[in-house]
């Protein structure tokens, strides 16, 4: 699907939007296949004076071992009926599956970076990864560990630097 080059703020509400369903982190593995999976957390906005997406991602998932190698990611927004695609990509691992074949995913080659983009999305963020951090456990306020790091597996931050952003003409972010 045809789509051009937007500012990367111009559809920051129809992004955050879709957070709770899931969006799309897409990379290479370490043998340039592409693999993606749904992320609910994240946050968009301006660091070290440069626009980021920043991603929180668990040090088990395949997606983790796929930027380690990459050092780039795309944020897609899901199209309206992609629902089904985004939970099973939420849902199993590239290390069992091939994600854009079983979902029937179109890989969009993107400009700034190595890894692709999902053609079906509304939206894409292309995004270099300028810094990484680990959570710090004993940095958490109580409430928020006993909450989501019972098992540990802690989620590493990335700091993607946003370099393109394109979207479907005519995109509104509305169903
Ligand atoms: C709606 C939704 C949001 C999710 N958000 C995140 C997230 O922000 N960070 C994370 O590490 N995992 C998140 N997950 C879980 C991963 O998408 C899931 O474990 C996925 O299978 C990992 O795939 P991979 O092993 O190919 O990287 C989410 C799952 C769903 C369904």
């Amino acid at each position: 699907m045809p789509k051009i080059e937007v500012a990367w703020d111009e559809y920051l509400n129809e992004t955050t939007d879709r957070l709770p369903d899931g969006l799309l982190l897409t990379s290479l593995d370490p043998e340039g296949k592409p693999n993606t999976m749904a992320i609910g957390w994240a946050s968009i906005g301006i660091v070290w004076s440069r626009p980021m997406f920043i991603v929180l991602v668990r040090h088990s998932r395949y997606t983790y071992e796929c930027i380690e190698a990459t050092g780039d990611f795309t944020v897609n927004v899901p199209a309206p009926g992609m629902a089904e695609a985004v939970n099973f990509c939420g849902s199993v691992s590239g290390r069992d599956h091939d994600k854009f074949a079983e979902c029937g995913l179109t890989v969009g080659q993107s400009q700034t970076i190595t890894s692709p983009y999902i053609d079906e999305c509304e939206l894409v963020y292309e995004c270099k990864v300028v810094q990484h951090t680990d959570v710090v456990p004993e940095n958490f306020a109580p409430e928020i560990i006993d909450q989501f790091y019972a098992g540990g597996d802690f989620h590493r931050i990335y700091f993607g630097q946003i370099l393109r952003t394109i979207a479907e003409e005519g995109f509104t972010g509305r169903d």
